[in-house]
């Protein structure tokens, strides 16, 4: 490989290289997730600083910050310094984006309301890059309603908030609070510096999305399913959670970790996911329907394993499961309701055909098969159509960026709808 080709592998493979994080870590317990975040957003090329307030020294040192950023950290208001410097203000003019994480009860409150008492609110006052949090705290300190009146404002204020997961609290209790795992809060933070801070235009709303293949069992060991991996209807779930959705993801058997603050109902079958469907969609205001459904599903499927006895074939009955996105666009009412088109060829005229045969509002034709597969893939390209004739496509990106791309293009014709 020429070191040009390495210069453009880099680009392609951590497109965020050179830009700016400063990382503000508060004083809870997560802290030390803190550190994980640190050396990731490094792995993706990024410069990273260090702002600690007093309490979070107390659960990690100062000193693991400075040795996995490369740079010193700053801890307080008024450490000796030379008199022009003013770290506050310089270190904000060197960000192009300001992370808090974890993001304590406390910190998110002088965050709304303009408090600049240490270094690091000090700090987050005079930035005007975009601004990222974490929050991390017990179940009830999140759900009291002074700091979900905070994050609401901050929301306001154009903050994007990722997380909390729901899980094990530090305390031994499980519940909503837990710090989103370090690789979800550099996901966010590289996509906004990607894409800049999407607003919470989905606010309010509930979402359904459907991922993965479906299984169809043929006897208790055996069955039939398909390639999909799952990962484009995650990134559409997470996506949405970014935007502010209340998100159900139904989802066929896949190796990936929940999303943050997204529910999601697991099933197998088609059958099982049709049902899935059936109850969410009440509630919904928009459905995606990503999964790979299995068009069919064996008749009779056995009740004990098959033996393969002394017969060279085995010939086996297979049905039509139900058509999910069909049956969903037929109903009334019905949420905003997008479907995916997975084609080996002529993406545009089979997605296009499929739009209307089913009764959608969009559907996002992608290719699969062949050199650029999406099936089980890490990117994606595809074309998204919509039924007054308009399409969008969106070059070939890793599928969280198509993700972004989808969405923009949803709330943009759902906006030309309304108008
Ligand atoms: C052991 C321990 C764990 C704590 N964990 C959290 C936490 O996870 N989230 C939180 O909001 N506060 C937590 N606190 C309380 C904060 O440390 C306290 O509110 C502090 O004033 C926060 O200061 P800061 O926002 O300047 O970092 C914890 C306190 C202790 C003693």
């Amino acid at each position: 490989m020429t070191s040009a080709d390495q210069a453009e592998a880099a680009c392609v493979t951590r497109p965020n290289e050179g830009q700016k994080v400063v990382l503000v870590v508060t004083g809870g317990i997560a802290a030390y997730k803190a550190c994980t975040i640190v050396r990731r957003l490094r792995d993706h090329g990024l410069q990273v600083r260090v702002a600690m307030t007093a309490a979070a020294t107390r659960f990690v040192g100062p000193v693991t910050f400075a040795a996995l950023s490369g740079h010193e950290v700053i801890t307080s208001m008024f450490e000796a310094r030379a008199a022009e410097e003013i770290p506050h203000v310089r270190w904000a003019e060197w960000a192009d984006l300001v992370c808090v994480a974890p993001a304590t009860a406390d910190f998110l409150a002088k965050m709304a309301h303009g408090v600049a008492d240490d270094f690091a609110s000090t700090l987050y006052l005079a930035n005007a890059a975009p601004t990222l949090v974490a929050p991390a705290m017990e179940d009830d300190m999140y759900r009291h309603p002074a700091v979900q009146r905070n994050l609401a404002t901050l929301a306001g204020d154009g903050v994007a908030t990722i997380g909390p997961a729901s899980g094990a609290l530090a305390s031994g209790r499980t519940g909503p609070g837990r710090m989103s795992e370090p690789e979800e809060v550099v996901g966010a933070a590289v996509r906004i510096l990607k894409h800049g801070v999407v607003g919470h235009d989905l606010a309010g709303q509930r979402v359904l999305i459907t991922a993965g293949p479906t299984y169809e069992a043929l006897d208790p060991v055996r069955g039939f399913t398909n390639r999909s991996s799952g990962r484009m209807g995650y990134s559409l779930a997470r996506e949405a959670r970014l935007r502010g959705a209340d998100v159900t993801l139904v989802s066929g058997p896949v190796a990936l970790p929940a999303p943050a603050g997204v529910e999601v109902v697991a099933v197998k079958s088609a059958a099982e996911m049709a049902t899935a469907v059936d109850a969410a969609v009440p509630a919904s205001d928009v459905a995606i329907l990503c999964a790979a459904v299995c068009d069919f599903t064996p008749h009779d499927p056995a009740e004990r394993k098959i033996k393969k006895g002394h017969s060279d074939r085995l010939e086996v009955q297979m049905v039509r499961t139900r058509d999910i996105l069909a049956g969903l666009a037929a109903s009334s009412p019905r949420p905003f309701v997008v479907g995916f088109a997975a084609e080996t060829e002529d993406v545009r005229a089979h997605a296009t055909e499929k739009l209307s045969r089913k009764g959608c509002d969009m559907i996002v034709g992608n290719l699969v098969g062949g050199d650029t597969d999406a099936m089980g893939s890490t990117d994606n390209a595809v074309i998204v159509f919509d039924r007054n004739g308009g399409e969008t496509a969106f070059a070939r990106a890793p599928k969280d960026d198509i993700a972004t791309q989808i969405w923009g293009a949803i709330g943009r014709f759902r906006a030309q709808l309304e108008t």
